[in-house]
């Protein structure tokens, strides 16, 4: 129970990393809100969250809207009280260098990475800040700090969101709000079954083996693993962890054998 009782909204928590780590959190103690804008998917995990007897809602909410977004930050305080933690998670992703990415790709992967954290993160400050305490954990990648082909919007997005996470630790840090980034390398997750499905249809357990070969262990990660990185940081054992920039990538950054 590590998190026993902290209310946690985790955004883009219908799938992948977000989910997995709702599940943890769960069990950790912690009450859950999903914020994402598929409600099929988000109900569903949070009708199994209770059926497990843990305290979860769901809200419809496009976090790169700010109505929404204020709206989806107000309703949970209603229900819940407070403001524990906010997990960042929601994201999308485009393929191609700054030649192929198209204006429209550009525009909506930012607006949703780094719009939708900032807009989130506009609406959880005051919370936190009347509270006089919180944790903002938000999710870039390790893209934010190596390069890698073909990604130039969603590089730019997750680099942003490293830079943003420092300034907002160097804003925030002495209201007692903790905020770190997650940067994880590749995780099987639906984002990037999706990827592979689309690029490489024709051969994408070769696909998968190429994404294994880039990892120092030829593993590949699960938003699992992820989640283990989250509930640490959104655990008070992380009270030191201000403006931590949390690398979790199979050591795709820190080596390359040949
Ligand atoms: N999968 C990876 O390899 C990987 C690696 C590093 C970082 N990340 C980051 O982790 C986060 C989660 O990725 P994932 O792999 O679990 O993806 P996913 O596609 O499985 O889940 C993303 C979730 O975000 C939701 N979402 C998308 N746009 C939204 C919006 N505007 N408002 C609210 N919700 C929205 C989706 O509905 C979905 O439920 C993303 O920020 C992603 O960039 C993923």
């Amino acid at each position: 129970m590590r998190i026993q009782n902290k209310v946690c909204v985790i955004t883009g928590g219908s799938s992948g990393i977000g989910e997995a780590s709702a599940r943890l959190f769960a069990k950790e103690g912690a009450k859950i809100a999903i914020v994402d804008v598929d409600s099929v998917n988000g109900e569903r995990l949070v009708g199994e969250l209770k059926a497990d007897r843990s305290d979860a809602i769901f809200v419809e909410a496009d976090v790169s809207d700010e109505e929404a977004a204020e709206r989806a930050l107000t309703d949970i305080v209603k229900h819940f009280g407070t403001l524990d933690v906010v997990l960042n998670n929601a994201g999308v992703s485009a393929v191609g260098d700054v030649v192929d990415c198209a204006v429209e790709d550009w525009d909506r992967v930012m607006r949703v990475n780094v719009r939708g954290i900032y807009l989130i993160s506009h609406y959880a400050v005051p919370i936190m800040r009347r509270q006089g305490y919180g944790t903002i954990i938000n999710m870039s990648s390790t893209i934010a700090v190596i390069g890698l082909q073909s990604r130039a919007v969603y590089a730019a997005s997750k680099g942003a969101v490293l830079a943003l996470t420092r300034a907002m630790a160097a804003d925030h840090s002495h209201e007692n709000i903790r905020v770190c980034a997650l940067l994880p390398g590749t995780v099987y997750t639906p984002f990037v079954e999706g990827y592979l499905q689309k690029n490489y249809a024709d051969n994408v357990e070769q696909a998968v083996e190429n994404l294994k070969n880039r990892q120092l262990n030829n593993e590949l990660m699960t938003a699992e693993d992820v989640a283990f990185a989250a509930l640490y940081l959104a655990s008070d054992e992380a009270r030191f962890a201000l403006g931590t920039a949390l690398i979790i990538d199979g050591g795709v950054s820190a080596a390359k054998v040949f």
